[in-house]
């Protein structure tokens, strides 16, 4: 592979280039490549940002041309990498975005000659060195028994409906602390960041064990953790709010150093 020598090439700067992770079902949508590089292998959608568009912009750009379709996109990190085009190989930039698709989507021939779904952890190889960065992230992040999930929830609150791309988009807010046994979810729990004017703070939600596995120290542990988690990033002040008919969760906040805060707690739920 050879190197550009032209003037501007010397700084070796990298191209902007988009990936979208669509995941649906716990399964990611992969595009197969009809060109170089890479031909025939799997791949994100997604491509090269184009001069004057802003990165967000590029990748909706993509999607539509891919997909025929609108999206929205959330950030989830940059990648470095390379690429290459005839002989020429150039450092890239990969800004990987979540990216929920607004409708139904047909796929254009032109640009991918077959997509699929495939669960994440069954994901092995993707084309691009970059995207098998994006892969690595994705793979620690957002693999969850969907199942187990949706049943932890109905526990906290059986009317709770769980979206799909906003447990995502809450993991990539929030400290999540789980705890699995053989592959299963027996409990989670969840501390959201927000930095006030006065303070780094963190609001403990979605605290909950498995009814089976209760009173044994899980619900401590997973409190535990994400007081850590948030400890190392500077959190000064953790808060929650819970029903005062909930003795357990009273019990385990008032043993891990929570004391009662009195305040007025309003609401506006403007759903
Ligand atoms: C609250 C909850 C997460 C606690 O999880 P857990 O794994 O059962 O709790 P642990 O075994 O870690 O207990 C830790 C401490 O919590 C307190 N606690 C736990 N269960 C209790 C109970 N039934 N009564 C009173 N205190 C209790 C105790 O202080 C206990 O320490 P100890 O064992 O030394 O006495 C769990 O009961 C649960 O999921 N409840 C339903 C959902 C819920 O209420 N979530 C909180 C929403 S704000």
């Amino acid at each position: 592979m050879k190197k550009c020598d032209c003037p501007l090439c010397k700084f070796n700067n990298p191209r902007p280039t988009n990936s979208a992770i669509i995941i649906k079902n716990g399964k990611l949508l992969l595009a197969k490549r009809v060109k170089e590089p890479f031909k025939g292998q799997w791949d994100f959608f997604g491509g090269y940002v184009e001069a004057g568009e802003s990165i967000e912009e590029s990748l909706i750009r993509e999607v539509k041309e891919e997909l025929g379709v609108e999206s929205e996109t959330s950030y989830l990190g940059s990648f470095p990498g390379t690429a290459s085009y005839e002989d020429f190989t150039y450092p890239v930039l990969n800004f990987a975005y979540l990216t929920e698709l607004e409708g139904e989507f047909r796929l254009d021939k032109k640009e991918n000659s077959e997509l699929k779904w495939v669960p994440i952890a069954d994901v092995k190889d993707i084309a691009f060195d970059s995207n098998k960065k994006i892969l690595k992230f994705i793979k620690e992040k957002f693999v969850y028994n969907w199942e187990d999930v949706k049943k932890l929830v109905f526990q906290l609150d059986s009317t709770a409906e769980v979206k799909e791309q906003s447990f995502y988009k809450a993991v990539l807010t929030g400290y999540v602390a789980k705890v699995e046994e053989g592959g299963r979810l027996l409990g989670m729990g969840w501390a959201f960041p927000r930095q006030t004017i006065l303070r780094n703070q963190a609001i403990v939600e979605d605290m909950i064990v498995d009814e089976s596995q209760r009173g044994k120290g899980l619900g401590e542990k997973i409190l535990l953790d994400l007081i850590a988690q948030g400890k190392k990033d500077g959190v000064e002040v953790f808060e929650l709010t819970t029903n005062p008919k909930r003795i357990a969760a009273n019990g385990l906040y008032q043993k891990v150093g929570f004391r009662l805060h009195p305040t007025n707690n309003y609401l506006l739920d403007l759903r």
